[in-house]
């Protein structure tokens, strides 16, 4: 299975890769998550990213692109995996199809207005990166995981959300043609439960 989950910020890609990684036995592979770790550990990686992810704006192609090559180039990736926030333009999907046959693209939609309330509460582990939502977690005991400090994310600031959204509606939608075109894309509609939203794209996906 090698899937690719794209939709707006706040859809929920991030906690529905998660599921479906589990579900199937296949790598999660979210870019936010692997520059969010360079940036705490402070890598030049991370030191490069984090002014792009600050200000809402993509890190450049060709340093995304590189990273995904990578990290798909390692043996845990060859039966398959979930790609979240991958690709974000034409230009990295065409990059990814130089690399690997992707089976499916899952299209989470989700109204802009639901997107912004759930970017505001939500609430992530400074330590291990579990997320959470203020609407349906409780958020005053810290991480349920490893009982880390609960925070908000550096880059969902009103202004950076805004400068995301934008940039999703400019750059990321048109591959929802460009992969409804090629017959692999699943609609999937993100505005349920959790648990609604994943029987939904386990539906089909078989
Ligand atoms: P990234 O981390 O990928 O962020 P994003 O695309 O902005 O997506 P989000 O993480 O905001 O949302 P999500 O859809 O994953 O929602 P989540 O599951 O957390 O990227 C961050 C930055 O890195 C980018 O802005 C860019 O700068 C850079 N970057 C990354 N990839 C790049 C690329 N390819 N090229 C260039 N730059 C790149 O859910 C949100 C909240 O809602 C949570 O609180 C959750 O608990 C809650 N929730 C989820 N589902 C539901 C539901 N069904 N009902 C109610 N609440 C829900």
């Amino acid at each position: 299975m090698k899937l690719i989950i794209i939709g707006p910020q706040g859809s929920g890609k991030g906690t529905q890769a998660k599921l479906i990684s589990e579900k199937y036995n296949i790598p999660h592979i979210s870019t936010g998550d692997i520059f969010r770790e360079n940036i705490r550990e402070q890598t030049d990686l991370g030191k490069t990213a984090q002014e792009y992810i600050n200000r809402g704006e993509l890190v450049p192609d060709n340093i995304t692109n590189a990273l995904v090559h990578s990290r798909l180039s390692t043996q845990d990736c060859f039966k398959g995996f979930i790609l979240d926030g991958f690709p974000r333009n034409i230009e990295q999907a065409k990059a990814l199809e130089r690399l690997v046959n992707v089976d499916k693209v899952i299209y989470l939609e989700l109204a802009e207005n639901v997107a912004v309330s759930r970017i505001s509460s939500r609430r992530v582990c400074e330590s291990c990166g579990m997320v959470y939502s203020a609407l349906h977690d409780d958020v005053t005991k810290g991480c349920t995981k490893c009982g880390g400090k609960l925070m908000i994310r550096d880059d969902d600031t009103p202004d950076a959300v805004r400068n995301r959204l934008a940039l999703f509606r400019q750059q990321t939608k048109p591959l929802v043609e460009y992969y409804a075109q090629k017959n692999i894309l699943i609609n999937v509609n993100g505005d349920g439960s959790i648990e609604r939203v994943f029987v939904d794209i386990i539906h089909g996906l078989s």
